[in-house]
């Protein structure tokens, strides 16, 4: 995760009284490592989960919580703290809080300190699945979204409360990641982006499958970078667990074909195509309708070749398209890249070896090399997904300027 954009920022951090507000104790300790100076506002429900003295030990500064306790020399630090700063998170953020907010409600120091600021404003909701698919919960989360609120989606998995599903937090990074992406120039404004990430799925029977180990993680970064400079983002992913990048639209797929037209349908409309995903290339022929037994000691399955997303896009790629592949390869990168480049008609691709160390398939790092349809060749050390997103958006913005 890039946050050094963070650097000498002024954040808010925002606690409401959920279960997660133990998670905003690191998040404030990664804001302030990537180098913002931060001010914690909590309300009061909030200090039944984290005490105060926490927040202030650790920040540096008294913890505003109490409208009227005259605890410090400024009478308004509503105002004060709402014009000096650059960003506000609330995380956790309440089904209450989230209520209050939609509608202007400024009961306490943190809904008022919100009301009062002009910067960007992120919410992080954390709750229980069944309060999360609440349609009014829903309605309050869309109200904020059109009021220009930047919603840091909660993941799916195990919640406090042991169900299953949507309501828990957003990772620290994953929220950190969004303060910082605020401060991005917009440079893909009214650019409409489509990316494609993940592995697909080939079922050989019910249980079982053809596929690899592509994490999603490239595409994702780029996904979220692109939405960060301000770009339309729709994210076409296989199987992923990763959190969905905020401000993308997300398409969930599990098989190649399946992908395909859900990047077809979408591609109709893109200025720039991303295809990051790690695609089947060939697929059982006839997937079992029931478990496949152990019986025989050898056994084979009849494959056929799926469909080539990117060499179709190639073909239907409109005057002033951009579309960028990637190729991963075990030997003859270089060979394999141009090769891949010219043969299905795009405009740049990134290469990576697969097994080179802390690069390629689930790694949080990567190490490309761009190639491009006018013969530049540019190798990218070693560096973490977020930043090889951005330098290879920083290609694409150059190539679609043309
Ligand atoms: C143990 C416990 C955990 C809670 N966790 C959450 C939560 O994760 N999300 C949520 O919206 N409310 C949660 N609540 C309910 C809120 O604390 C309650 O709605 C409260 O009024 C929120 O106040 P605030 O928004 O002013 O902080 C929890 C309550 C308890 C007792």
């Amino acid at each position: 995760m890039n946050l050094k954009m963070l650097s000498e920022k002024n954040i808010i951090l925002g606690v409401s009284g959920g279960i997660a507000a133990y998670k905003s104790v690191e998040l404030l300790r990664l804001l302030q490592k990537a180098g913002a100076a931060v001010k914690v506002a909590m309300t009061a429900n909030a200090a039944q989960f984290v005490g105060p003295l926490t927040f202030a030990a650790i920040s540096g500064h008294k913890v505003f919580k109490d409208m009227f306790s005259g605890e410090t020399d400024e009478p308004m630090w509503h105002i004060s703290w709402a014009e000096a700063a650059d960003a506000m998170v609330i995380a956790p953020a309440t089904a209450n809080i989230i209520a209050k907010l939609a509608n202007g409600i400024a009961d306490d120091a943190l809904t008022t300190l919100m009301l009062a600021a002009t910067c960007p404003k992120l919410i992080c909701p954390a709750m229980n699945i069944h309060m999360y698919e609440n349609i009014a919960v829903q309605r309050n989360i869309d109200i904020l979204q059109s009021d220009g609120f930047i919603v840091v989606e909660p993941g799916d998995g195990e919640l406090a409360c042991g169900a299953y599903g949507p309501g828990r937090m957003a990772e620290p990074q994953t929220i950190a990641g969004q303060v910082a992406a605020c401060f991005y120039l917009k440079d893909f404004a009214g650019k409409k982006v489509l990316v494609t990430a993940g592995p697909t799925r080939e079922p050989i029977d019910p249980v079982r499958f053809i596929s690899n180990p592509s994490s999603g993680k490239m595409g994702y970064a780029l996904a979220r970078a692109a939405a960060a400079r301000g770009a339309d983002v729709v994210l076409v992913s296989g199987p992923s667990s990763l959190d969905i990048p905020a401000g993308a639209q997300i398409i969930r797929v599990v098989t190649a074909a399946e992908m395909a037209s859900a990047v077809f349908e979408n591609a109709v409309h893109a200025d720039i195509v991303i295809k990051v995903a790690a695609v089947s290339d060939y697929r059982p022929v006839a997937p079992a309708e029931h478990k496949i037994k152990k019986s025989q000691d050898k056994m084979s399955i009849e494959l056929e070749k799926t469909v080539d997303i990117l060499a179709e896009l190639g073909r239907r790629k409109r005057p002033g398209q951009v579309l960028v592949g990637f190729a991963a390869e075990t030997r003859d990168l270089e060979i394999n890249a141009v090769n891949k480049l010219c043969a299905k008609n795009l405009d740049l691709i990134a290469a990576n070896v697969v097994g080179d160390a802390g690069a390629g398939f689930a790694a949080d790092t990567n190490r490309i090399t761009l190639y491009d349809a006018v013969g530049r060749r540019e190798e990218l050390p070693l560096m973490d997904k977020d930043a090889a997103a951005h330098h290879l958006l920083d290609r694409v913005r150059e190539l679609s300027g043309r």
